[in-house]
C-alpha cells in the first residue's frame, strides 16, 4: 500500500465534495468564520483549533492546510502585519483554498495568506517549481530520473519552499498522522528547521492510547481516515523532544475518544513545543528558584531542580525560563554586579549546581539597611 497516494486520492475527492466523518467536530470562534466562504467551512477535516494560540504580527505556517480554514482564521488573528502560509500536497485542496483567498482578502481588507504546494515532510521542496522544470525536461529514462533527483536537491537549496528559521509558529490540524512512518522523524525535523529560534509549534492531531498493530496500519481506509497513522500519546511528545524542541506540553486533550477501533482509543490532542534551547552557555552569576508546586522538576536540558532552592543557570537557560512556557514557575535572581556578556566565561550546563547567595551578591557584600518601606505589596502598608 502506498499510503501517500491513498491519502492524496482521498483528500482530492474530499476537496471536491464534502466527506462526512473525516475527523472530529471542532468548535471555532464564530466571529472569525463570518468572512470565510461556506465551501471552505464545510470541507473541514481538522481535529482541533491551533489558531486560538496565535498572536498579532506573527508569521504562521499551516501544515496540510486543506481548503484553508485555519489559514483564513489565522490571517485575521495575526492581522495585516502578520503573514500566513498554507502548505498542502493535494492539487484539489489547493485549488479550493486559492480560489477563496481573494474573497477572504476582500472581506478583511488585506491580503496576508498564500498557499504553496509541498509535502510537509519535505518543506524545502517546492513541488510546483519542480513540476515546471520537469515539463521542460521530462523523465524518460534512468538518466533523466537521476537528473531529476539532482534537480530536486538543487531546488531545495536554492529556492526552498519554506526557508530555514523563517516562521514564528508552525500549526497543523489533523495531518501529521497521515505521513508515512518512514518519514515521520524527518517531518518533525522539518518543523524544527523552518521555525525561527524562539518560535513554536502548535499542533492538533489524533493520537492513540496504545500502539497501532501492523494489520491496522495496512488498512487504507483507516490510514487515510486519520486513524492508523496516529502516533501514541507518548510517542507524539517524544517525537518533538527527539527533534530538539523544549517546553513541550499538552495544551488540550479530549477526554472522550473521537473513535475506538479494536479497543484502541483515538483522540485529539493539541501540543505546543518551542525551538531555541540550542546554543552556547555563559556564566553571568544568575540564579533561579523553582516556585513549585511539584517537589522537583527536570527540564529538557536535564536540569533537575528542587522546589524553593537557588540554582546556578547559564545565561541562555536564565533567559529561556523568563519566557513562556516556564516564566510563571520561577523566581529570578540577578547578580548585584552584572557580568557583561562579552566578558562572561563558559558555563558547564551538563550538571545542575546550587548557587550560594554570596555568589549573586558578591563575596564581600556586607550591607546593613533599615526596613524597606516598599516591602510586601509595594505600597508601604506592611508591619
Ligand atoms: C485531514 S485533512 C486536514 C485539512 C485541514 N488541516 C483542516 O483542518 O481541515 C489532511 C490534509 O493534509 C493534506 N496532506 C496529507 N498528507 C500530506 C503531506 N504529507 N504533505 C502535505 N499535505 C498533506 C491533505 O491533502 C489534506 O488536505
Amino acid at each position: 500500500m502506498n499510503t501517500e497516494t491513498i491519502v492524496r486520492q482521498r483528500y482530492a475527492a474530499s476537496a471536491k465534495e464534502r466527506a462526512d466523518k473525516l475527523c472530529c467536530p471542532v468548535a471555532y470562534d464564530s466571529d472569525f468564520l463570518e468572512v470565510i466562504p461556506r465551501e471552505v467551512i464545510e470541507r473541514d477535516y481538522g481535529c482541533g483549533d491551533p489558531s486560538r494560540y496565535l498572536r498579532e504580527g506573527e508569521t504562521i505556517l499551516d501544515l496540510g492546510s486543506g481548503t484553508g480554514k485555519i489559514c483564513f482564521i489565522a490571517a485575521q488573528i495575526v492581522g495585516p502585519k502578520g503573514k500566513v502560509i498554507g502548505v498542502d500536497m493535494t492539487d484539489e485542496m489547493l485549488e479550493v483554498a486559492r480560489r477563496n483567498a481573494p474573497i477572504v482578502a476582500e472581506r478583511i481588507s488585506y491580503c496576508n495568506v498564500e498557499f504553496r504546494k509541498g509535502r510537509i515532510q519535505d518543506l524545502a521542496l517546492d513541488l510546483e517549481l519542480l513540476d515546471r522544470q520537469l515539463t521542460s525536461s521530462p523523465i524518460t529514462d534512468a538518466a533523466s530520473f537521476l537528473a531529476a533527483d539532482e534537480l530536486a536537491e538543487e531546488l531545495r537549496v536554492k529556492h526552498p519552499l519554506i526557508a530555514s528559521d523563517s516562521v514564528d509558529v508552525v500549526v497543523s490540524s489533523c495531518v501529521l498522522n497521515l505521513v508515512e512512518p518512514k518519514s515521520k522523524r524527518q517531518l518533525f525535523e522539518e518543523i524544527f528547521r523552518v521555525l525561527k529560534k524562539g518560535g513554536r509549534a502548535v499542533i492538533c492531531d489524533i493520537v492513540s492510547d496504545e500502539e497501532v498493530p501492523e494489520e491496522m496500519q495496512k488498512d487504507p481506509e483507516l490510514w487515510s481516515g486519520c486513524i492508523s497513522g496516529a502516533l501514541t500519546e507518548e510517542g507524539f511528545l517524544a517525537a518533538f523532544e527527539r527533534a530538539g524542541f523544549y517546553g513541550i506540553q499538552i495544551l488540550k486533550r479530549d477526554a472522550t475518544p473521537w473513535r475506538t477501533v479494536q479497543g484502541i482509543e483515538f483522540r485529539s490532542v493539541t501540543v505546543e513545543a518551542f525551538k531555541g534551547k540550542q546554543g552556547d552557555c555563559f556564566e553571568r552569576n544568575q540564579a533561579v528558584i523553582y516556585r513549585g508546586p511539584f517537589k522537583e522538576i527536570l527540564d529538557d536540558d536535564n536540569h533537575r531542580m528542587e522546589r524553593g532552592r537557588r540554582y546556578a543557570v547559564c545565561d541562555k537557560t536564565y533567559n529561556l525560563y523568563k519566557k513562556a512556557p516556564y516564566r510563571e514557575f520561577f523566581e529570578f535572581v540577578d547578580p548585584i554586579a552584572e557580568v557583561p556578556l562579552a566578558e562572561a566565561k563558559a558555563f558547564d550546563c551538563s550538571r545542575t549546581s546550587l548557587r550560594h547567595p554570596k555568589e549573586t551578591k558578591g563575596q564581600n557584600y556586607d550591607v546593613t539597611t533599615e526596613a524597606n518601606d516598599k516591602c510586601c505589596d509595594g505600597g508601604g502598608s506592611c508591619c
